[in-house]
């Protein structure tokens, strides 16, 4: 879940490094930290908090060196202080590591390491690393096979950056099920666990894979397979749009994001309809479908199964990912695996979805980021195209994914006319004008312990969806659920003035669900309508579009998660960076 970001240049590094670091800051914001080799001396300035407040991140833009690397923290082992933080130089100061993952044997090696001599200076799992550098370097005296020995001896998740003090004209990496990628550039080269760590310079990348250990030079990258040869592979060509990832005039990317979806929801429309074709002839003829994903992404993924079964009939188990190993009885040869993934880098679901391969599965995903691990090594991949999600909370792609997803589906169901996207799109613009409406609830309600979110059937996820945002932006206790399981537990809890978020669409569930609004009303809730059509049950309405069934769930998310994000800054939050969370959840 850390941004790490490493460069070998031909000039100064620490001002790009810090550039970089921002713009990876998404990943872990707990604390920071860059090193640099100058004058052939490691140097290493680390803080706790966001890069912006760390008093060394200022004197960090002034460190001299022409190689560097920087790491913004998501703490896993070890609380989040100064010495947690990394770059983790050796004893000797002679190698510096900064690592993504989780090191699960880090215990037997560290006391290994502490029997030998060497003296541990951090509570983390990462600092092993650059003490097994350090003797592996002694004793083979090169970088490359020294990087290639030690991770050797590692057992779980990684992507590492290595340097070296005597070494100042190379870097090493290595990765497994963590992403580490190389940005090639004019006279300098990256390491970095995200392209948007050095887009600014390059758009030309390598994506390294799986047991992958790798030297740059200030011009030359050499990567090194698992069997010890050397690989050659050629750079590819990411989108300079990746660039674009300014606030613009928004106060919070999260904002920002929020607003872009009438444009987003279009991009995701234009899909390759070969692939799209081909995605829904694996649906239609699997002998076992599962559909698997975490957070947000799942509610997408439960909209889609929604619309597979009612209209396709076709069935298919959702399956949060971090469980899916447990249902693996079903899964084997003709299987399909349906991921849905932003970041197609979430370690819940790549394990999800590596185990369903070994059992037989063929897999295919929705994903955000091309080149992400999901992208590569899935069968068929379809791309959410919603340029950079860097606010931390899934706004603009869960409303792509529910279009891509329709459109697979509307593709089993054999649907030849395409939908008119403009509508939709200017639906969408409608649905965003509720943000006053938002800010009056949220002045109104934000010291409200407790908010319930319900729905019925098809919209029962963007309930759960509602309740997701506020918790995560606002750390307001949220819950979602359908209606119907009111009366079975939730209905106890509700005093005078708690507030409901009733999603309730025209069709075939609106009059039922305005009797649970009713019930509601009566034991003294607030019930907040979000709907097409008004009733007197609501004490605040919150009027949608309408639009057509299969897409009624994007415009319901728009004043969900507007009042998230008011929420959040009513209460003062960051809601860019909600404490405890990363956009990238790579460790399990
Ligand atoms: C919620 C949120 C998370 C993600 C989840 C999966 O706003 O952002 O719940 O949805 O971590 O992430 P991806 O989609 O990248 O696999």
């Amino acid at each position: 879940m850390c941004g790490i970001i490493g460069c070998v240049a031909e000039e100064p590094v620490a001002a790009l490094l810090l550039d970089g670091l921002v713009r990876v800051e998404y990943r872990g914001y707990d604390s920071a930290g860059m090193a640099t080799i100058s004058r052939g001396k490691l140097g290493v300035k680390k803080g706790v908090g966001r890069v912006k407040d760390i008093e060394e991140a200022r004197k960090m833009s002034a460190m001299s060196g022409t190689v560097g690397m920087a790491h913004t923290r998501w703490a896993t082992h070890g609380g989040v202080t100064n010495a947690n933080a990394h770059p983790h130089a050796s004893c000797k100061e002679q190698v510096a590591v900064i690592h993504n993952g989780i090191i699960e044997n880090y215990i037997p090696l560290k006391k290994a390491l502490i029997a030998k001599g060497h003296r541990f200076k951090s509570e983390t799992d990462t600092e092993v690393i650059s003490h097994i550098v350090e003797d592996e370097y002694k004793r083979t005296k090169n970088p490359l096979r020294a990087t290639q020995a030690a991770v050797k001896k590692l057992k779980g998740q990684y992507a590492i950056v290595v340097m070296f003090q005597d070494r100042p004209d190379v870097m090493t990496g290595a990765r497994k099920d963590a992403p580490l990628i190389v940005g090639v550039g004019k006279g300098k080269m990256f390491l970095a666990s995200d392209v948007l760590a050095f887009i600014g310079h390059t758009d030309r990348t390598i994506f390294l894979d799986n047991y992958e250990v790798v030297q740059i030079t200030k011009e030359e990258v050499k990567i090194i397979g698992p069997d010890g040869r050397e690989v050659r592979r050629d750079p590819n060509q990411v989108a300079w749009e990746l660039s674009d990832v300014t606030k613009s005039d928004y106060a919070h990317y999260t904002l920002k994001e929020i607003n872009e979806q009438p444009k987003t929801i279009v991009a995701a429309s234009v899909q390759d309809p070969y692939k799209v074709a081909e995605f829904a002839r694996a649906i239609k003829r699997a002998k076992s479908l599962f559909i698997t994903a975490s957070g947000t992404s799942y509610h997408a993924g439960l909209l889609m199964k929604f619309r597979l079964s009612k209209e396709a009939r076709i069935r298919a188990d959702v399956v949060v990912a971090g469980e899916l190993k447990e249902h693996t009885e079903f899964l084997g040869k003709g299987s399909v695996v349906v991921a849905l993934s932003q970041s197609g880098e979430t370690a819940d679901v790549m394990e999800a979805v590596r185990e369903a391969k070994k059992h037989g599965a063929k897999a295919y995903s929705i994903v955000n980021a091309a080149g992400s691990s999901l992208a590569r090594e899935s069968d068929v991949t379809l791309l959410l195209n919603c340029g950079p999600e860097v606010g931390v909370a899934a706004t603009k792609s869960f409303t792509a994914q529910v279009v891509v997803a329709n459109l697979v589906v509307d593709a089993v169901l054999g649907k030849k006319k395409p939908d008119r996207l403009e509508e939709l799109s200017e639906a969408v613009a409608d649905a965003l004008k509720c943000d006053g409406q938002v800010q009056e609830l949220v002045r109104e309600y934000r010291d409200r312990p407790d908010f319930y979110f319900v729905a019925r059937g098809y919209e029962s996820p963007v309930a759960m969806e509602g309740a997701l945002k506020l918790k995560e932006l606002s750390y307001i206790h949220a819950e979602g659920m359908p209606a119907s399981e009111l009366k079975h537990g939730t209905l106890a809890l509700i005093e005078k003035g708690t507030p409901v978020v009733f999603i309730n669409p025209s069709g075939p569930n609106h009059a039922e669900s305005l009797s649970n609004a009713e019930e509601l009303s009566a034991r003294g809730a607030d019930v907040i309508g979000i709907s097409d059509v008004r009733d007197q049950v609501y004490k605040h309405y919150i009027q949608i579009p309408k639009v057509s069934p299969k897409s009624t769930p994007i415009v319901e998310a728009i004043p969900l998660q507007l009042l998230a994000y008011r929420m959040s800054v009513a209460k003062r939050n960051d809601p860019d960076y909600p404490r405890n969370l990363a956009k990238s959840v790579t460790v399990k």
